[in-house]
């Protein structure tokens, strides 16, 4: 079996790779329980990738409720070494607008009473892994790399702020955070990028801006027909740049 060049983690409007050939469905478990779902592991222009859908193929789960140290083992037992997470956003600063693409580089983490480390369990081994770089450089580097290649539009850097969710934020909340230095808002950053780095695993962001987060831009009221149109028209290119990222 070829091994998994690639894991993808897909965020809201983005439930599986249509583009996927030769696809096994994989039901996983780990020590941690069990992941959002089963895991696709098909071929994406000659590379095996594997997707997960992280609030489960139909949405049924909050940003708070998943168990991102599930869906993180279950991709590494099967294989993965490199994961990239699709992460609906928000815009916060004056380049992420909707549509765009982001790499972020940085992220601060705003969320609470989520499970956010391997070593929760009384007697695991206390892990305190370095999480300065919070996203693995050198895969930043390919995503962008790729985006190049294949003529997509990334913006490279930005801060992704991780908030709990499920509602939206108020503008006073969005203005804290502009202030704090977060370009994007998003649910679902954190704790997944630490458990990946706890876990060992290879791990970069793409932001899919799907509105102006609260207060900002236009200032209109975000709706979910919104969201999922902009995800949409914004995720046209992925197949062919998850392919070239798998490449390499
Ligand atoms: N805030 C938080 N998460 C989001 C947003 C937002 O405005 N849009 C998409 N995910």
């Amino acid at each position: 079996m070829t091994a998994i060049s690639l894991a993808v983690i897909g965020g809201t409007g983005v439930y599986g790779l249509a583009t996927l050939d030769e696809v096994e469905t994989r039901a996983v478990t780990t020590p941690y329980g069990d992941p959002s779902g089963p895991v696709r592991v098909g071929t994406l222009l000659g590379h095996r990738v594997a997707f997960l859908a992280r609030h489960g193929e139909g949405h049924s789960l909050p940003p708070h409720k998943i168990n991102y140290r599930a869906n993180l083992a279950a991709l590494k037992q099967i294989g993965a070494t490199r994961v990239l997470a699709l992460n609906t956003v928000g815009g916060i600063t004056e380049d992420f607008g909707p549509r765009v693409l982001a790499c972020p580089d940085q992220l601060i983490d705003y969320t609470w009473g989520r499970i956010s480390t391997l070593s929760e369990e009384p007697g695991s081994e206390v892990l305190h892994v370095d999480f300065g770089d919070p996203y693995t450089p050198m895969l930043r580097h390919k995503l962008l790399a790729a985006a190049k290649v294949t003529g997509t539009r990334v913006v490279d850097g930005g801060c992704y702020g991780a908030t709990q969710g499920p509602r939206l934020e108020t503008k006073a909340e969005i203005a804290r955070m502009r202030r704090d230095g977060c370009d994007l808002v998003g649910m679902t950053g954190m704790p997944e990028a630490g458990l990946a780095r706890e876990l060992g695993l290879d791990y970069v962001c793409l932001g899919i801006v799907a509105n102006w987060a609260a207060g900002c831009g236009t200032g209109e009221e975000i709706t979910m027909a919104e969201v999922l149109a902009n995800v949409k028209a914004a995720s046209a290119g992925l197949p062919e740049l998850i392919g070239e990222l798998a490449r390499g």
